[in-house]
């Protein structure tokens, strides 16, 4: 019998280097099987918080494994699951009140679409299920998810099995979709968000964003005005507002969730990745007490019929809980400023520089969009920038042109210095390419 090879996800055997073994996680530092140690520059697809193996996080899943592994979540209800429930009720917005648990981001995002269909069905308004999207989005690999997600190379073989989404401007300054410049503009780009919205709101269910930061799109920072414009549009035409905090939430940005920066308040909230510190799997949505009282109801049509197998399991339920207990009791957002002012001391110090054609900046996210011909995913400098950083012992994973940090809120600032070096070393490299 021959053994089978794993399939590794966005891996082209053809092209790409063979995957590292890495046997142990401590702090900011990934270990591998032949004795190297990495620095976890992007948290692990931007997952990992409090840094590998936190001891509290290890010992919370361990104790749950004496009580309980796992157990349906309908008709079934448990101790961390409620916990979780209650904690994150302390932390979200608080016109968000119910909680659905999932299994990762993209099915956080897939249970906000449904949600946000079925509650226009259920409230006697089923003419409005469109999705408004923007473009550069990013939601997940799932096909709902890959809808609202704008075109590129990730779903370009899948167009026929996606649903038609009207795509608005999204605020990426940088190249600026209506060739504003950012100084003197009032952020015209949202104006198109308010168009679509005005000629479509009667069949339009929601409108769905990567609050303030799209990140998969290549690390693109929206003005806090457009994510205002944003909510003042869903607002004004009874739309309503998907934030997907997938990748923002839990501190990554400076606050709780980027939506905190522009005191907007969505109605509903995907989350997953950083939920349980980056330990284990769970997606959550949240929603408003609006939306879940129109589930309510003898009617047979009116409950949400979507459950995973894994919903809220428990392990997963005390990682999370964990978490939640570090960001009480230990100084996480003062590790956050200290994450953030190395970024922005070194993001300036590369401004002007002839290799670099923007940078950008949101809390413990930096970039640096290398200027170059081939623009985009698919890159031509994305894998030699990626092998430059791990011969230096550094975890990056450019986004084609787009060089970025996500490190673990713990990292050392020496380390983060380094990986800064090293970025400022790559710059030249790419000069000379
Ligand atoms: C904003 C956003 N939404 C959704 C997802 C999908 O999450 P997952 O990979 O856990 O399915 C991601 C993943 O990077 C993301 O960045």
């Amino acid at each position: 019998m021959t053994p089978l090879e794993l399939w590794y996800p966005f891996h082209q055997p053809a092209r790409d280097p063979a995957p590292i073994r890495i046997v142990r996680g401590e702090g900011a530092y990934l270990y591998t099987d032949d004795g190297r140690r990495l620095v976890d520059g992007i948290s692990s697809w931007w997952t990992n918080l409090h840094g590998h193996n936190h001891p509290r996080i290890m010992a919370a899943i361990a104790e749950q494994t004496r009580r309980l592994d796992h157990v349906l979540l309908a008709g079934f209800t448990h101790e961390p699951v409620e916990k979780l429930a209650a904690g994150l009720g302390r932390v979200l917005p608080p016109n968000l009140t119910r909680i659905f648990f999932s299994d990762d981001g993209s099915t956080a995002v897939e249970v906000a679409l449904k949600m946000a269909v079925q509650f226009w069905h259920n409230t006697g308004r089923p003419a409005k299920r469109r999705i408004v999207a923007l473009e550069n989005g990013y939601h997940g690999d799932t096909v709902g998810a890959m809808s609202v997600g704008d075109d590129s190379v990730f779903n370009e073989a899948f167009g026929s099995m996606l649903f038609p989404v009207e795509r608005a401007h999204s605020a990426y300054c940088y190249q600026c979709p209506v060739g504003k410049k950012r100084e003197s503009c009032r952020i015209d780009c949202a104006d198109h968000l308010n168009e679509i919205l005005e000629r479509g709101h009667d069949e339009i269910a929601a409108v769905i964003v990567e609050p303030l930061l799209q990140g998969a799109g290549g690390m693109i920072v929206h003005p806090i005005e457009f994510l205002q414009k944003v909510r003042e549009a869903c607002s004004r035409w009874d739309v309503l507002l998907i934030a997907d905090e997938v990748f923002t939430g839990f501190g990554r940005t400076g606050r709780m969730f980027a939506c905190q920066h522009a005191g907007v308040e969505p109605e509903l909230m995907c989350l997953s990745k950083g939920i349980t510190g980056g330990v284990m799997a769970l997606g959550a949505t949240a929603a408003t007490e609006r939306i879940y009282q129109a589930f309510v109801g003898a009617e047979p049509d009116r409950t949400f019929y979507h459950g995973h197998s894994f919903t809220g399991n428990p392990l997963a339920c005390a990682a999370a809980n964990a978490s939640l207990e570090i960001f009480e009791t230990e100084p996480v957002f003062e590790r956050i400023a200290a994450s953030e002012a190395i970024h922005r001391e070194r993001l300036a110090a590369l401004r002007g520089h002839p290799a670099v054609g923007d940078t950008r900046q949101l809390g413990t996210i930096a970039a640096v969009e290398v200027a170059t011909p081939d623009a985009g995913y698919t890159s031509s400098v994305k894998t030699s920038l990626y092998r430059f950083f791990l011969d230096k012992g550094i975890l990056l994973r450019p986004l084609g042109n787009v060089v970025y940090l996500v490190p673990p809120y713990i990292i050392p600032p020496d380390e983060l210095h380094r990986a800064w070096d090293a970025i400022a070393e790559a710059l030249h490299s790419v000069l000379r390419m």
